[in-house]
C-alpha cells in the first residue's frame, strides 16, 4: 500500500480563501453578520478537523455560535464507527427541519466519516432534502468552495468522491483551548482490521512533514499552550510513505527538544508497530507525558487474527511489560471490543484475564457494531445480544473495580498538574498521565502548573488541595 502523499497546492488553498472574501463579502453587503454552529462527533481527529472548519468560516465574516437554533450555518461533522453514532446523528439530522423552518435561510451540512459513505450520501440526498451539502473528509479543505455554491447557486453540493486522500496545509483553525492542542501529525488508516470503517472513510496513511509539525508546535508554545496531543489512527507508522528518514519516535524527540514548559501526548498507537525504540525515547524526556493508549481490542490471539489486527496477546503483554519497566509511572489506557463475531466465553475470558494482568488504568469498551463493507460484517456472529451485553457488564465491573483501586492508590501523593478549568465551585486540572482531579483555589491558577496533593478518589476522577510545600 506505497501510495506517495499528495500535497494539496498552496494555490488550490488560495483559491479557497477567494471563496472566503467572497462569503465575507455577500454578508457585509446585507449588512449582517452571519452565525454557524459545528457540531462534533466521534473521535479527536473530528474535534481537530471542526477546528479547521471553524476557522474557515471565521474567515468568512461567521460568528461561532454554541446552537443550532437561528444560526445562519450548520454542520454537521459525524463519525461512522458504530451503528448507534450514525442513528444519534440521523436523529439530530431530521430534528433540523425545524430549525430550518423557523430560519429557512439556514444552510446545513453533513461532512466527516457518515459523508464518506455512498449509502449515507444517497439517504440524505432522497430522506434528508433541508440539508444543502455533504462532502466527506478528503473535500474538508474545499468547504469554502461548497458554502459559496450553497450561498450563491441555492443548489445541494455533495462533494464526495472516493479518494485516497491528500494533505492540506494552510487551513485558518479555531481552537477549542488555549492550554492544550490537538496537532493532526497523520491522516487515515491502512490497516483495516477486520471490523473497521475508517479506512474507509479517510483514505489512505499521509503524514505531514516533520518541518510542518515542529513549525506548528512551536508556534503553539510559543503562543501559551502547554499540553499538545499528536494525533492519528495509527501514529507508529507515521513517515513510512515521506522517505524522510523521520519516524514516530524521532519526531517526538524533536518536539520534545523544544524550549519551553509543555508536556506531549499521542493517539493512537497500534501494538504492531509500538517499538522499544517508541518506550525508550518517551522514558528519556521529562516532556513527553508517560501516557501511553494501547487498543488491545481482544485477549484472545484468535480473535486477534480474525481481526487482522497482526499481533498475538504474548505479543502485546511482552509491548506492555517493556513500556512498565522503563516508565514505572506509565499511566496506561485502552480500547477493547466485546462479542466480535464469533468470540467464544473462553475468549471472552482471555481478554478478562489480560484486563487482570495489565491493569489499565482505564478502557474504552465497546459492543462489536458490525459496518457495512466491512470484513467482519458478512462473519457469522451466532452469539445472541443479550449474551453480549452480559459480558459487557462483566468486563465493566472488572474494569471499575481496576480503576478505583489504581486512583485509591494516588491518595497522598503529590503530582505536579495542569490547572485546565472550572466545574462548578471546583477548580480541574490534569496529572501528567492525563487524570482528571477536583480541588478548591483561586480561578487565577487556571493555565499554571501545580503540585496538588491527592486526597480522595472515586472510579473516576481524583480530589486534592494545593500541596503546602
Ligand atoms: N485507530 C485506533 C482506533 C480508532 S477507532 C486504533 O487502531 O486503535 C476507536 C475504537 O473503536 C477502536 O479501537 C475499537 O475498539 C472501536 N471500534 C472500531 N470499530 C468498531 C466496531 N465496528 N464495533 C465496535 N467497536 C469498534
Ligand atoms: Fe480502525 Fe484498525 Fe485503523 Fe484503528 S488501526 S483506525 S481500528 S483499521
Ligand atoms: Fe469516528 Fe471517524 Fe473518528 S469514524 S472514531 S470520527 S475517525
Amino acid at each position: 500500500m506505497d501510495t506517495k502523499t499528495t500535497v494539496i497546492d498552496p494555490g488550490q488553498l488560495d483559491a479557497q480563501f477567494g471563496y472566503c472574501d467572497q462569503i465575507a463579502a455577500y454578508w457585509q453587503s446585507r449588512n449582517q453578520t452571519p452565525t454557524a454552529y459545528v457540531e462534533t462527533y466521534g473521535c479527536q481527529q473530528n474535534e481537530a478537523d471542526s477546528e479547521k472548519l471553524r476557522g474557515y468560516l471565521v474567515q468568512c465574516g461567521y460568528q461561532i455560535v454554541q446552537e443550532a437554533e437561528g444560526a445562519d450555518v450548520v454542520i454537521l461533522n459525524t463519525c461512522a464507527i458504530r451503528e448507534h453514532a450514525e442513528q444519534r446523528v440521523f436523529g439530530n439530522l431530521g430534528a433540523l427541519t425545524h430549525t430550518k423552518r423557523r430560519h429557512p435561510d439556514q444552510k446545513i451540512f453533513l461532512c466527516g466519516c457518515m459523508a464518506g459513505q455512498t449509502v449515507v450520501s444517497d439517504r440524505i440526498k432522497v430522506s434528508y432534502p433541508h440539508v444543502d451539502g455533504v462532502f466527506s473528509t478528503h473535500h474538508l479543505w474545499q468547504f469554502p468552495e461548497i458554502l459559496w455554491k450553497v450561498l450563491s447557486q441555492k443548489k445541494r453540493q455533495f462533494y464526495i468522491t472516493d479518494e485516497p486522500g491528500s494533505i492540506a496545509e494552510g487551513i485558518p483553525q479555531v481552537r477549542d483551548s488555549q492550554l492544550k492542542a490537538w496537532v493532526s501529525i497523520m491522516y487515515g488508516c491502512n490497516n483495516f482490521c477486520t471490523y473497521c470503517i475508517v479506512p474507509y472513510v479517510r483514505g489512505r496513511e499521509r503524514s505531514r512533514k516533520p518541518e510542518d509539525i515542529l513549525q506548528e508546535c512551536r508556534q503553539l508554545i510559543a503562543g501559551g499552550v502547554k499540553d499538545i496531543t499528536l494525533l492519528g489512527q495509527n501514529v507508529n507508522s507515521y513517515g513510512k510513505d515521506l522517505d524522510c528518514g523521520v519516524d514516530f519516535a524521532d519526531l517526538l524527540e524533536q518536539i520534545a527538544q523544544i524550549p519551553g514548559d509543555f508536556l506531549i501526548r499521542f493517539m493512537t498507537s497500534h501494538p504492531r508497530d509500538a517499538s522499544q525504540k517508541l518506550f525508550d525515547t518517551m522514558a528519556k524526556y521529562d516532556k513527553i507525558a508517560k501516557q501511553l493508549h494501547l487498543p488491545f481490542q481482544s485477549g484472545s490471539s484468535r480473535v486477534l487474527k480474525a481481526m487482522n489486527r497482526h499481533y498475538d496477546r504474548e505479543t502485546y503483554l511482552e509491548k506492555v511489560r517493556y513500556a512498565k519497566q522503563v516508565m514505572p509511572s506509565l499511566v496506561l489506557t485502552s480500547d477493547v471490543i466485546v462479542g466480535f463475531p464469533g468470540e467464544t466465553e473462553e475468549e471472552f475470558e482471555e481478554t478478562l484475564s489480560l484486563i487482570q494482568q495489565v491493569h489499565y488504568d482505564s478502557l474504552f469498551t465497546f459492543i462489536f457494531s458490525p459496518r457495512p463493507g466491512t470484513p467482519a460484517a458478512k462473519m457469522e456472529d451466532p452469539t445472541p445480544k443479550e449474551e453480549k451485553n452480559r459480558r459487557f457488564d462483566r468486563l465493566c465491573a472488572l474494569q471499575n473495580e481496576i480503576s478505583e483501586e489504581i486512583h485509591h492508590s494516588y491518595v497522598g501523593k503529590t503530582l505536579r498538574c495542569l490547572v485546565d478549568g472550572k466545574d462548578k465551585s471546583f477548580l480541574t486540572a490534569r496529572t501528567e498521565g492525563g487524570r482528571l482531579v477536583r480541588f478548591c483555589a483561586d480561578e487565577s491558577l487556571i493555565g499554571t502548573y501545580q503540585m496538588i496533593t491527592i486526597t480522595g478518589a472515586t472510579t473516576w476522577s481524583l480530589s486534592g488541595e494545593l500541596s503546602k510545600v
